[in-house]
C-alpha cells in the first residue's frame, strides 16, 4: 500500500533527501504529501521545493503549549492527505495529541544505538564515552524521548580519534539507508508489535504479491539488523 507521508524536519534534511531519492527510485512505495518544519530556515524545506513537494512551516514559539502546536500540526498534515509521519531531524517531542492522530504511524530516526545515548547529542555523547561501536536506530515514536519500539538498527565502528562530527558522518551514511527501508516495511504493512518488540514479517507475507527479495549483504564495515533488502 502506498504510504501517504508527511516528513518533519528542523534542519538540513539529508534524511528527507534519502527518502525522496528512494521514492523516486521506486524502492519506497510512498507519496510525500508534505514536508513540515518548525524552523523557517530549515534547508529541508528547500530540498522539498526542488522536488515539487508541498511545504509548511509552523514555528512552535507561536504556540502557548505543546498540545496546541501539535494540534495545528495534525490539522495541516491531515489537510495535505498524509496519514503517516516520519520525523527526520525534527527537534521537538510530540504529545499524545499528535500520536493519537496517527496511531502506529509515527516514526523517528536517532543517531545512536538506543537505548544508549538518547537526546540531541547522541553522536557526540557516544564518541566522548569512548564506545567501540555506535550506530543509528529507526523506532516508533512514543511520548518519551527516543524511546519507542525499535524497527531497525545499524552499527558502525567508533575510534578513539572520533568526535561527534566524525562519528556522526559515519552514522549518517547508514541513516540514509535504514530509514527508507523501515518506511518501506511500514508501507508494506509488515511491521507488528509483540509487546515492545517489533516483528518484521517476511516479504512473502505482505499484502503485495511480489516475491520475497533476498536480503542485501551489509557492507563489511557495518551491520544492519534486520538486513536491508534490495533497493536500500
Ligand atoms: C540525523 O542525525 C538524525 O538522526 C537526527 O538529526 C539528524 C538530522 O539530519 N535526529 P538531517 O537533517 O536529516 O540531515
Amino acid at each position: 500500500m502506498t504510504l501517504d507521508l508527511a516528513v518533519l524536519v528542523s534542519g538540513s534534511g539529508s534524511n528527507l533527501q534519502s527518502i525522496i531519492d528512494r521514492v523516486e527510485s521506486g524502492a519506497l512505495d510512498a507519496r510525500i504529501r508534505l514536508v513540515l518544519s518548525n524552523k523557517p530556515g530549515a534547508y529541508g524545506l528547500e530540498r522539498a521545493k526542488k522536488h515539487g513537494i508541498p511545504v509548511a512551516c509552523l514555528e512552535h514559539s507561536a504556540f502557548p503549549v505543546r498540545e496546541a502546536f501539535d494540534a495545528e500540526m495534525v490539522r495541516i498534515i491531515r489537510a495535505h492527505g498524509a496519514t503517516s509521519v516520519a520525523m527526520a531531524g525534527f527537534m521537538r517531542m510530540v504529545t499524545p495529541v499528535f500520536l493519537g492522530a496517527f496511531p502506529g504511524h509515527v516514526v523517528n530516526i536517532h543517531p545512536a544505538l538506543l537505548p544508549a545515548f538518547p537526546g540531541v547529542h547522541g553522536q557526540r555523547d557516544a564518541a566522548d564515552y569512548g564506545v567501540r561501536f555506535s550506530g543509528c536506530t529507526v523506532h516508533f515514536v512514543d511520548e518519551k524521548m527516543d524511546h519507542g519500539p525499535v524497527i531497525i538498527q545499524a552499527v558502525v565502528p567508533a575510534y578513539p580519534e572520533d568526535d561527534g562530527d566524525t562519528l556522526g558522518r559515519r552514522i549518517l551514511g547508514l541513516e540514509h539507508r535504514i530509514y527508507p527501508q523501515a518506511l518501506q516495511w511500514l508501507a508494506q504493512g509488515r511491521l507488528s508489535l509483540r509487546g515492545r518488540k517489533v516483528v518484521v514479517a517476511p516479504a512473502s507475507c505482505s499484502s503485495d504479491s511480489s516475491p520475497a527479495p533476498a536480503p542485501v549483504a551489509p557492507a563489511e564495515e557495518c551491520m544492519v539488523n534486520p538486513p536491508l533488502e534490495p533497493g536500500f
